[in-house]
């Protein structure tokens, strides 16, 4: 469903963002890979490819805008402008009460998730724009639909997120660019600690946390034709945790 597709994932060296480059590519995308961590990124190409896709591999910081618009700039020449992009690269960092938030700590999680979201789109706009259409998947979190009890400066950046996507959604729809944010609960990766797993699992209506597969699902059916009447909205594959919250 996603046949000759180019997909470009941030963060993909793990967690979500690895297992959606690998359906993304089990369904016929070829994938751009991107990560912070070399060794990650190198591991999940090398699943890409195990499925017969091509991967080009981009190992930068998404908050580096520089940096970042050469490595895609680089990554459309060996396979083609981007069709998909999937902003997914993220950090939880500590579970900080308001209080302990310092200036660094909070800019940071900006840079790193907001700012570098905004630029991935601008960088992948002209060849959307090129080609007549694109789907661009803001990865948010529950958090930001039923509010944290801390690390609040995590919960305003997944916010901004919901934002960019209504944004966009009505200023690429002229262009037949669908814009559409993912909300994952509580999933089985590194990022939650395994206290929060243990609790959302008890709150979630589904009893569980998800699967990282799970989330790749709903990120592909954006992605994919089906979604292709879709855009400006919010899907949460989370087990009906982002109706509770924690
Ligand atoms: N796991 C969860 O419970 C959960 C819940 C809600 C939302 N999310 C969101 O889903 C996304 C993926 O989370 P995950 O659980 O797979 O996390 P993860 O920590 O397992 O993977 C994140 C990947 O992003 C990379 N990364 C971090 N900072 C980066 C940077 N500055 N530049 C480039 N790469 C960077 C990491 O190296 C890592 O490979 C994040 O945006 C996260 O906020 C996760």
């Amino acid at each position: 469903m996603l046949d000759g597709k180019v997909a470009f994932i941030t963060g993909s060296g793990a967690g979500i963002g690895r297992a959606e480059a690998v359906l993304f590519a089990e369904r016929g995308a070829d994938v751009v890979v991107h990560d912070v961590n070399a060794d990650g990124a190198d591991e999940t190409a090398a699943l890409v490819r195990a499925q017969g896709r091509r991967a080009h591999v981009i190992v930068a910081d998404n908050a580096d805008v520089k940096r970042m618009r050469a490595e895609i700039a680089a990554a459309s020449a060996t396979l083609g402008p981007i069709d998909i992009l999937v902003n997914n690269a993220g950090i939880s960092g500590r579970y900080l009460p308001l209080e302990e938030i310092d200036e660094a700590t909070y800019e940071r999680m900006f840079a790193v998730t907001v700012k570098g979201a905004f630029f991935c789109a601008q960088a992948v706009l002209p060849g959307m724009k090129a080609r007549g259409g694109g789907k661009i998947i803001n990865t948010s979190s529950d958090l930001a639909m039923t509010g944290s009890r801390v690390m609040s400066h995590y919960t305003a950046s997944k916010t901004a997120m919901m934002g960019l996507t209504r944004a966009w959604a009505k200023e690429l729809a002229p262009f037949r660019i669908n814009v559409n944010c993912l909300v994952p609960g509580v999933t089985d990766t590194d990022m939650p600690s395994e206290e929060v797993k243990t609790r959302y699992a008890g709150v979630a209506p589904l009893g569980r946390i998800a699967t990282p597969r799970e989330i790749a699902y709903a990120c592909a059916f954006l992605a994919g034709p089906e979604a292709d009447f879709i855009t400006g909205q919010v899907l949460s594959p989370s087990g009906g945790g982002a109706i509770v919250g924690m």
